[in-house]
């Protein structure tokens, strides 16, 4: 209860000094894409961090908890683009989910809003870690992290995104749109079996200032999942691609 609550907080904090960081970014599409509205399922630390991002760039955004009540300051904050709602009340309010939830949480997750994210674009951050998520970890480990999301959410129209890195380092490559970055925007591997989705994912991931870069299918998430080598870059796109033996 007491970590839920720091943790709620540093998420809060974050979210105050992203308002702050990127309010001069004019609310336009950086790529001129078109808004969406999107669900954040946990709005927590990643979660928080790249929802607000999205509500910067103009995009509408549910925050979901499971205690709704809890975000009313960070969605006050944010302006009337950001809500907050439960997570079933964030999948049927978005054009997109984003899941930013523990690991560990996946299965009981799964049976409560599985069924409601058949047919939809579903972003998933999430990381298995042996210390916070167990069998779920060895189940990670066994079979892959985009095949495991995939069992816990078969209908849904997956991407791994935003998952390969610290959310403070999400939060402080992306100031100005990314457009101050020495060097050009940072890369966020994404990958995904769905071109409709992956489309999507590439939009959300620039309109966060980040550069995509498509890993491959959905069973490549391997290859920048935790703990592995294309994991933890601040690498440009074509650094990335060159890293991870990705064509253009
Ligand atoms: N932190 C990072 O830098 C980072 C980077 C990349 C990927 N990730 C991954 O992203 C996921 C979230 O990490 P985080 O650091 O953002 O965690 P966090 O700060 O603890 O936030 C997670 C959110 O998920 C919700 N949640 C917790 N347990 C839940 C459950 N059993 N069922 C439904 N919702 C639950 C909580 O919201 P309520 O209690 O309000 O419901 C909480 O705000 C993890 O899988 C992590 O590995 C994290």
């Amino acid at each position: 209860m007491r970590s839920d609550r720091v943790t709620r907080r540093a998420a809060l904090a974050l979210a105050a000094g992203l308002s702050l960081a990127v309010s001069a970014i004019p609310v336009q599409a950086q790529d001129g894409a078109k808004k969406i509205r999107i669900g954040v399922i946990g709005a927590g630390n990643i979660g928080g961090t790249i929802g607000t991002l999205w509500v910067k760039d103009g995009h509408e955004v549910m925050f979901a908890s499971r205690h709704p009540e809890t975000l009313a300051s960070m969605v006050s904050e944010l302006g009337p683009k950001a809500k907050a709602g439960t997570p079933e009340e964030a999948i049927k309010f978005g054009d997109a989910v984003f899941i930013a939830v523990p690991y560990k949480a996946y299965p009981d997750l799964a049976k409560e809003i599985g069924p409601a994210l058949s047919g939809k674009i579903v972003l998933d951050a999430g990381n298995a870690t042996q210390r916070r998520d167990g069998a779920l970890y060895d189940e990670v480990q066994a079979n892959g992290i985009g095949t495991t999301s995939a069992k816990y959410f078969p209908g849904a129209k997956l991407v791994r995104a935003f998952n390969a890195a610290n959310y403070k380092v999400f939060a402080k490559e992306s100031a100005d749109g990314g457009k101050a970055r020495a060097g050009g925007r940072m890369a966020i591997p994404i990958a995904g079996d769905d071109p409709e989705a992956l489309k999507v994912a590439e939009g959300l991931v620039r309109d966060a200032g980040f550069d995509p870069v498509v890993v491959g299918p959905l069973k490549e998430a391997d290859r920048f999942a935790m703990g592995s080598p294309g994991f933890g870059h601040e690498l440009t796109a074509p650094e990335l691609r060159e890293k991870l033996g990705v064509a253009k």
